[in-house]
């Protein structure tokens, strides 16, 4: 799994996640994918595809914390440039795994 995130970030570490708008903070281990965080934490997520970067249900804007967060795939990428109201900080909460430092995520409105 460390593969799939940038070389430079260590996995197994603590680190804040904030979701907005609530304003909600949880400690996360790295290496924790995003919507399963986001879900442990109470907050809602939609995803109708399973986590199969399918829907875009699971559309999130990355506030905070950019460069923590896996790279994305290009399957993500294809789907983020069909997203209404995607743009360069979107990430699909589905294929997003954190990595060692903190992050703040805004969850869409549905
Ligand atoms: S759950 Fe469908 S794209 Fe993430």
């Amino acid at each position: 799994m460390s593969g799939y995130l940038r070389a430079d970030r260590r996995i197994n570490s603590a680190l804040n996640l904030t979701i907005l708008p609530s304003g909600r903070t949880v400690q996360v281990i790295g290496g924790t994918r995003l919507l399963v965080a986001i879900t442990d934490a109470g907050e809602s997520v939609i995803d109708e595809c399973g986590g199969r970067s399918r829907c875009g249900s699971c559309h999130v804007v990355v506030r905070f914390g950019w460069r923590s967060l896996s790279k994305i795939r290009t399957k993500e990428r294809e789907r983020l440039t069909q997203l209404n109201g995607a743009n360069m900080l979107s990430r699909l909460a589905c294929q997003a795994m954190l990595g060692a430092h903190d992050v703040t995520v805004e969850l869409m409105p549905h």
